[in-house]
């Protein structure tokens, strides 16, 4: 078949042109302070919902925007809707607005939406009025049959009223803002032109600044394309240090926060987005991403994100749209480690890590407690993980360290059972299993006091509820209590493993002693805890034999 009558055929489409650019220099930039933040949750996140916000859910997400540090807030489109209109009217009449955010309302160039736009922003103390025009080439050829020329002075016309229109409303402080909309695919001298257009007429200087924000409507090339553009933007317009240069992108490809980044290191001083990202299509730039970006390089991202989990959760609940689990930062699975080899690293990078180091821990980009998540619940357990994620949630739960024995152990029975359910076992379930198999007594066999007359070692006992007294001679305590032991149940017992550790290093430590058991060629573990090492000991012997007592594989000898 003819390749070009293929359905899913990639000839329909053709690569995006590179920028000639003689040395470009942002590839060798530094990020080394947070870009000025604008939410444009209330205007593009809004209009992209399947149900757009009501008045009071806007409220609701404006004072969540405040709350997490936003100092501009384009807050709708009052020209287009009524409930924009009376939502900015709202905010203005009830004073919701902090005297330290501007608010800002975007328009279209047209005359009747421009005048509509500033009625809107009656009374308000400052404000910033978003002016666009759409300005690609598919744009103006196949959507407006323009040229040039004609798109420019949309544009131009669209500035001038917004210049007369603020001149007759002076109790507002007025900023301008112009945005050659789908600028990622204009011609950049085109660009440039319409811009320079633009600030000819509002003539901006230093002291009150234009933004120029240059939208990847459409993200359509690799980031670093994006990036070369708005290089060749910065070098390229009139008046640069009256402009504060801004990007908004969106996420088709997947690359928004990228190509936001990329573009701060090409000049971009201001960057708009949207919390989780909501937006058109794929969405906008998501702030929050891009902000603990910063956060995980050492730069203050100028948001408070300390409570950044819950606010997302409220905006998911408002937007009507969930939090993917692998969100960056803030989805539910992002800081948990299924994989042994995984759990491993992180458990060994978070024993050596101290409060005041710098965070260098393997797997996880930042400490996750900065967002709330214990460290526990970084390591959970299914039937991938390895016997160091498993030690690490016991010895959190119980602090202790077990032995590399018990945890080869231990770890081979974690499998058993989350292979057989298929499902996660969760650190409580984990620790009961623990407890289960090694710590609690199974009632059977308790020693109550020892002691030793000369050479022999008599222990009092506690078996099935009766006392009793067994003895042995030995070279220590436990191979006396093994001597009495095999004595007593005619068997063979070896010592295989044994350890024991202090629980707290203080005067009311208590000890615990871990030991396996060979018995009727098989193993059995078992631990036991005391304030006397030796009884700590004795009992966790007890408890190994409890196990062999009640494995019903095997034929009892007693
Ligand atoms: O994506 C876009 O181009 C926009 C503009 C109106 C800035 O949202
Ligand atoms: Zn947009």
């Amino acid at each position: 078949m003819n390749p070009t009558q293929k359905k899913f055929n990639h000839q329909k489409y053709q690569a995006f042109p590179t920028i000639r650019m003689d040395k470009r220099q942002w590839p060798d930039n530094i990020m080394r302070h947070a870009p000025q933040w604008c939410s444009v949750d209330l205007r593009d996140g809004n209009q992209a919902l399947v149900n757009p916000l009501s008045v009071q859910q806007k409220l609701k997400l404006f004072k969540i925007l405040v709350a997490i540090g936003f100092k501009e807030i384009e807050v709708g489109f009052p020209s287009a809707s009524q409930d924009d209109f009376v939502f900015v009217q709202t905010l203005i009449n009830d004073n919701y607005i902090p005297d330290d955010v501007t608010i800002a309302v975007l328009t279209p160039a047209r005359e009747d939406f421009i005048k509509r736009t500033f009625k809107a922003l009656t009374g308000a103390k400052k404000a910033l009025v978003h002016l666009y025009n759409s300005t690609s080439k598919v744009q103006r050829e196949k959507v407006f049959n323009m040229d040039k020329s004609g798109i420019t002075q949309i544009a131009v016309r669209g500035a001038k009223l917004m210049q007369k229109c603020a001149n007759a409303q002076t109790e507002t402080q007025w900023q301008f803002q112009y945005s050659p909309e789908s600028f990622s695919g204009t011609e950049l001298n085109y660009a440039v032109e319409i811009c320079n257009a633009v600030i000819d007429v509002w003539q901006p200087d230093s002291e009150n600044p234009a933004i120029l924000n240059l939208p990847s409507t459409v993200e359509m090339s690799m980031p670093n394309i994006y990036a070369d553009q708005i290089e060749w933007f910065c070098h390229h317009i009139n008046k640069r240090d009256s402009i504060i240069i801004s990007v908004h992108t969106h996420n088709d490809r997947g690359c928004a926060v990228a190509a936001a980044e990329m573009a701060v290191l090409a000049g971009a001083e201001r960057v708009e987005g949207t919390l989780l990202g909501n937006g058109e299509r794929t969405g906008n730039m998501d702030i929050i991403t891009m902000a603990m970006n910063c956060y995980s390089q050492g730069i203050d991202p100028q948001l408070d994100l300390s409570d950044i989990r819950t606010h997302s959760e409220n905006t998911s609940c408002l937007i009507d749209i969930p939090i993917h689990p692998r969100h960056p930062y803030i989805g539910d699975l992002v800081y948990s480690a299924f994989s042994g080899s995984h759990q491993d690293a992180i458990s060994k990078c978070l024993k050596s890590y101290k409060t005041g180091d710098k965070w260098d821990v393997a797997y996880l980009p930042i400490d996750p407690a900065d967002l709330g998540h214990s460290y526990q619940a970084v390591i959970r357990i299914n039937s991938q993980s390895g016997k160091g994620g498993i030690a690490y949630i016991i010895e959190q739960a119980l602090a202790t360290q077990i032995p590399r024995w018990l945890q080869l152990e231990f770890s081979q029975k974690v499998q058993q059972q989350t292979e057989q359910s298929g499902s996660e076992l969760p650190a409580v379930e984990l620790v009961d299993l623990f407890k289960k198999n090694y710590l609690i007594s199974k009632n059977i066999l308790q020693i109550n006091s020892y002691q030793t007359i000369e050479d022999i070692s008599i222990f009092n006992m506690t078996y099935s509820g009766r006392q009793m007294n067994i003895q042995a001679g030995g070279v220590g305590i436990l191979d006396a209590f093994i001597s009495a032991l095999s004595e007593y149940f005619g068997l063979a017992i070896n010592i295989i493993e044994y350890n024991e550790q202090t629980l707290q290093p203080d005067s009311s430590a208590r000890a615990i002693a871990f030991v396996s058991l060979q018995l009727a060629e098989k193993y059995f573990s078992g631990a036991a805890e005391n304030e006397d090492i030796v009884l700590a000991s004795l009992n966790a012997i007890l408890q190994a034999i409890s196990e062999y007592l009640t494995d019903d594989a095997i034929k009892k000898v007693v």
